[in-house]
Parts: structure tokens; C-alpha cells; sequence
């Protein structure tokens, strides 16, 4: 496919030094498998499955299908009081692979957009039990729950956060869980789980009766890859069960499959009350996000409404969009029948060899890693994200992309990736880091 605008200008592109971008753009016109083509006709080895949403690569011929298929049919029925087929069987198909009573399933368009709506269900549930004061959120310290103004006050990101101080009130950040003094821990650390008192001090200190729910990424992605310590997840379980409080897991990045397991919930062995999530749910081929509540939640919701009214107050224009639960669809179908997840925990010994063995490098500050997903810090220079950024552009030119975050890069290769493609991405990121 040819590049052919001849202005960048008009575009203002979002999470991107847009001045510095238009001097030496980086464009991908095609992708297929795990690779993508840039406008030069470089060849771009994808390190991060776009942004933690392609897990089955590029250009696959089925999603693309079931999309065209359905916008043929019928391309767009309102969602309000109508519906269409695809959200109850995408749903279905949802509810199937999620931790039990986690059954009923909300859609949006955005991992952003799940945040919010988890933000108001966890407010209307409360309500709907008589126990409206419960107005107070928790998260953490490098959280990031998206950049509409809920989860934008829910996020622990300074430069995400500073310029928009006017967010949600009431809202405490517990501590992050990434300790400079345990550095390189492959897997889950084996301490750290006690900085989930903070929340028992919150506890202490507000009531635990003010508090509405708990938001934690159960891997912290965004903020460049922190995983639980051992025992930390139960704990924060814990303390919201004795106090009331609603657990909402933002499984934006972990959900379907990148820990190995269907949702973090699993594979770490914890349930949450409300579990967000996006991205991989139709592979990134369709802007979608949902929201998947317990039985309690939903029945608690609905129940406390007349029999004839609509029972919660929300929704989008493109909830559940028929192209959107298209592509759900025939991406669970494909992880179904490809025994995605089991891939993902098939590769994931030699994609963390492989990253680690990138610890000898004189600029790399830390790596921390689980499943298919991985950071590799690096020492800061000419101030914080400097070394970063520019490491993201020479190893795009490099041929190989990669999400950062500051200095840390953030590794997620697609599921089917073979361990030459493994082998790739880890000589390529040497060869740029060696540099940096
Ligand atoms: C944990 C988490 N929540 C929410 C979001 C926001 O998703 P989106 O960019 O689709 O709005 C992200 C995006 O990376 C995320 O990682």
C-alpha cells in the first residue's frame, strides 16, 4: 500500500512528541503475521503486539471476513432498547472463559472507556444496596487506568496526571510495588506482599465503610511491567472482604492470555468482584472494551429497579457495535480453537530466557517479567524517558517495534510468534540497547 498524504500536519497524534514525529515520521502502511512494513518498505518485527492487542499478529483473514460479513448485513442498530445478535453471543463467549460468578458482561469501545464504566457500576451497586456513602476509591501509585477523567483519577502517572488537576476527588493511591532493591526477579517477587496493608491503612484512617472499591491492574503494564509479589493479590482480597469493598481488576493488558491463563484472575488465583478489559478481546481489529461484572452485581443492579425501567443509567452509541462483536467473535473462536493461551504459557520460558539474558547490558537498570509480557528498564539519561525515546526510534529503525514508557520498554510479542521470531526480537533489542 502506498504512503500517499503529502501533509502530516492536520494529524494531531495522540501520545506522541507530534513536532518531533513530523521530522522524521514513522509510518506502518501493512501488516501480516508478527511483522509490519513501515513507508519505506522496512520490514518492523512487532515486540509489543501493537499496543498488547494483537496477540494472533496481523492481517488475519478470518476476523477480517466475519467484519465484512456483518457490515454487509447490518452494519450498525441502536443499542439502546434494540439490540443485535453479536453482543449476546460475544458475550457468551466472554462469560465462558471468565473466573466464576463472573457471568454478565457490559461492552464499551476502549479499555478507558470499561474503566468508567466499572467506576459507575461499583457506584450504582453500592446505592442499590442502600450504602450510597460509599463514595471513595483506592488504587496505586504507576497505575493506569486509562485517560478518561475516571480512570485518569484512578491513575498513578505523574505526567498523565499533571496537567489535569481538576480530576475526581477522593481518591487514594496505595504504594507501587516495584522495590530498586530486588532487582531482575523473574516472575512474581517473593516479597512485597505487605505493601497491601496500605489498604488496611486507608482503612484505618477513612473508614473502610467510605470505600467503594479497589481498582489494580493485577500486572501493572503501562508503567513498564511491575508483577505482584507473592501474596499481595490475596491480601488486598482480603481486606476488601472484610471491609465491603468491591475488588475491580483493570485486565486491560493481561486479559486473553498473557499471562499464560484466560485473565490474571486465574493464573494468580484471585477473583475480582469487576474485571475491565479491551485490547485482545477482538485482537485490536475493532475499537471495543467490556466490562464483566459477578451475578451479584448485575442481579443487585437490575433487581433494585422497577420490573419495566431501565436499571443503569450508561451506555455508548457503539456499545456492543455489530462490527466490534464481529470481530469478538471470530477472535475467541480463533483462541478456542488455536489454544491461544496455552501458546502464549508455551512461550513464555523462552521469551523471558531470551529478555533476561539482556541483564549484562551496561544500560539496562532492570527486568521484570511474566507469561509473554516484559520490561526492560533502562538507566535514565538527560532525564527521565530521554534514553527511552530515543531507544524506541532506533529500534524502530532497527526493525523492531516496541511500546516504551519513559526508559522502560514494554515487551509483548504475539502469541504466535515462534522462538525465531523470539530470537529476533531479543537480538534486535541488544544490538539498540547496546547503544543506548
Ligand atoms: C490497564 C489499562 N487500563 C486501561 C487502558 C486504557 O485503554 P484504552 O487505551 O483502550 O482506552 C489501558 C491502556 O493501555 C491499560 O493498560
Amino acid at each position: 500500500m502506498q504512503f500517499t498524504a503529502n501533509s502530516l500536519e492536520q494529524h494531531w497524534m495522540p501520545f506522541t512528541a507530534n513536532r518531533d514525529f513530523k521530522q522524521s515520521p514513522r509510518i506502518i502502511v501493512k501488516g501480516e503475521g508478527v511483522y509490519y512494513t513501515d513507508h519505506k518498505g522496512g520490514s518492523v518485527i512487532d515486540g509489543s503486539s501493537g499496543l498488547f492487542c494483537c496477540p494472533l499478529g496481523h492481517g488475519r483473514t478470518e476476523i477480517a471476513e466475519a467484519v465484512h460479513q456483518q457490515l454487509l448485513n447490518n452494519d450498525y442498530a441502536a443499542p439502546f432498547q434494540t439490540s443485535t445478535p453479536g453482543g449476546f453471543e460475544l458475550a457468551q463467549k466472554v462469560a465462558r472463559i471468565t473466573p466464576e460468578p463472573i457471568n454478565h458482561v457490559f461492552f464499551v469501545n476502549s479499555g478507558s472507556e470499561s474503566v468508567d464504566t466499572a467506576l459507575k457500576m461499583c457506584m450504582a451497586y453500592h446505592r442499590a444496596r442502600g450504602e450510597g456513602h460509599r463514595t471513595r476509591f483506592v488504587s496505586r501509585e504507576r497505575a493506569y487506568h486509562g485517560v478518561n477523567i475516571g480512570g485518569l483519577s484512578l491513575s498513578g502517572m505523574v505526567k498523565n496526571r499533571e496537567t489535569f488537576s481538576g480530576v475526581m476527588p477522593n481518591v487514594v493511591c496505595m504504594r507501587h510495588t516495584w522495590n530498586p532493591d530486588a532487582l531482575f526477579v523473574r516472575g512474581q517477587p517473593e516479597s512485597g506482599a505487605e505493601l497491601a496493608d496500605d489498604l488496611a491503612r486507608f482503612c484505618e484512617t477513612y473508614g473502610g465503610s467510605p470505600i467503594a472499591a479497589v481498582f489494580v491492574e493485577p500486572i501493572a503494564g503501562s508503567t513498564g511491567v511491575l508483577v505482584p509479589p507473592k501474596g499481595y493479590l490475596e491480601r488486598i482480597r482480603e481486606i476488601c472482604d472484610e471491609h465491603g469493598i468491591l475488588l475491580v481488576f483493570d485486565e486491560v493488558i493481561t486479559g486473553f492470555g498473557r499471562t499464560g491463563s484466560a485473565f490474571a484472575s486465574q493464573e494468580f488465583g484471585v477473583t475480582p468482584d469487576i474485571m475491565t478489559m479491551a485490547k485482545a478481546l477482538t485482537n485490536g481489529a475493532q475499537p471495543m472494551g467490556a466490562v464483566a461484572a459477578k451475578d451479584d452485581i448485575y442481579t443487585t443492579i437490575t433487581e433494585a429497579a422497577p420490573e419495566n425501567a431501565i436499571e443503569f443509567f450508561h451506555g455508548y452509541t457503539y456499545s456492543g457495535h455489530p462490527a466490534a462483536c464481529a470481530a469478538g467473535i471470530a477472535v475467541q473462536d480463533i483462541y478456542a480453537s488455536e489454544g491461544s493461551f496455552g501458546q502464549a504459557a508455551a512461550l513464555s520460558e523462552y521469551f523471558l530466557d531470551g529478555l533476561y539474558s539482556l541483564s549484562d547490558i551496561d544500560s539496562v537498570r532492570d527486568i521484570r517479567g511474566y507469561g509473554l509480557l516484559g520490561g526492560v528498564e533502562l538507566h535514565a539519561k538527560g532525564g527521565p524517558g530521554a534514553r527511552g525515546t530515543q531507544a524506541q526510534k532506533d529500534l524502530f529503525w532497527n526493525g523492531m517495534h516496541v511500546k516504551f514508557t519513559g526508559d522502560t520498554a514494554c515487551v509483548a510479542p504475539p502469541f504466535i510468534s515462534t522462538k525465531e521470531h523470539i530470537d529476533e526480537m531479543i537480538e534486535k533489542l541488544r544490538m539498540t540497547l547496546e547503544k543506548a
